[in-house]
């Protein structure tokens, strides 16, 4: 295996007990234990519901896990009803949040406006951010490219350059993410990343380096291998798989051949 790889655990909104979230999480414990030993080069990030943060992170002793949130709004109190802030999962554990997911920014209207000011409130308050973007429909005539180059604009409006190493950004495509979705090939996937280490470049210049790069959409343990052969690649955000203790163990074991 080439670099060492960020692997993002996203439950979305999974399981609907904490005993089932603790059980996964002891699950995902195992899994992280069982890498450490046998050297893989893998970072681990969990991102439960929020609700979950708490009891997970009591039972994060000794493990290599990050936790982080799924969301924040972009102030740390407020009247805000069914809010929840930085600094409440800041509290809980978390040492980040996803941002922009495109669960967020369709079902809630989520607007690149909104991103830049909760990557901003992260970023400011000793945070990191985990930043999704990701085109809806990959059109032949490449009009892909400019809705990517618009929406990394316009979601990293304001983030100054020594806060990059803090930004993770990740690939999204919204046509290979969940359920029925198509699954990426690494060319499309390697295509889109050179992009966007382009538009990075273009906007932040040399320090657009210290960005991290994931991708995210359909991984499992069926193309994680092939996916980690691309060059710019960091990580992965998992989405089902990350629900799945066979799957995820098998996607680990991947890693070890
Ligand atoms: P799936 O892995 O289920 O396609 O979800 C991807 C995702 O949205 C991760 O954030």
């Amino acid at each position: 295996m080439n670099k060492k790889k960020i692997l993002v655990f996203n439950w979305k909104m999974n399981p609907s007990s904490k005993k089932e979230a603790l059980k996964l999480f002891t699950a995902l414990k195992k899994s992280a234990a069982w890498a450490l030993k046998k050297g893989l080069k893998l970072d681990f990030i969990l991102s439960p519901p929020a609700v979950y943060l708490d009891a997970i992170n009591q039972k994060n002793k000794n493990t290599k896990i990050i936790l982080s949130g799924q969301d924040t709004f972009y102030k740390g109190s407020g009247s805000v009803t069914g809010g929840i802030s930085y600094a409440m999962i800041k509290d809980l554990g978390a040492k980040m949040s996803i941002v922009g997911h495109w669960e967020r920014r369709s079902l809630f209207g989520e607007s690149n406006k909104d991103v830049s000011e909760k990557i901003k409130v992260l970023l400011g308050n000793k945070m990191k951010a985990i930043v999704c973007v990701g085109e809806e429909n990959r059109d032949q005539r490449g009009h892909f490219a400019d809705f990517l180059e618009k929406q990394i604009r316009e979601s990293l409006a304001g983030v100054e350059k020594f806060q990059l190493k803090d930004v993770i950004l990740a690939y999204e495509p919204v046509w290979a993410i969940g359920a029925g979705a198509r699954q990426p090939v690494v060319e499309e996937v390697e295509q889109s990343l050179v992009l966007i280490r382009k538009i990075l470049k273009k906007i932040f210049g040399e320090d657009s380096k210290k960005i991290k790069l994931l991708y995210g959409g359909s991984v499992g343990e069926s193309n994680i291998q092939e996916l980690s052969e691309i060059l710019q690649l960091d990580g992965f955000l998992l989405g089902r798989a990350s629900l799945n203790p066979d799957t995820f163990e098998a996607v680990l074991k991947s890693f070890s051949d």
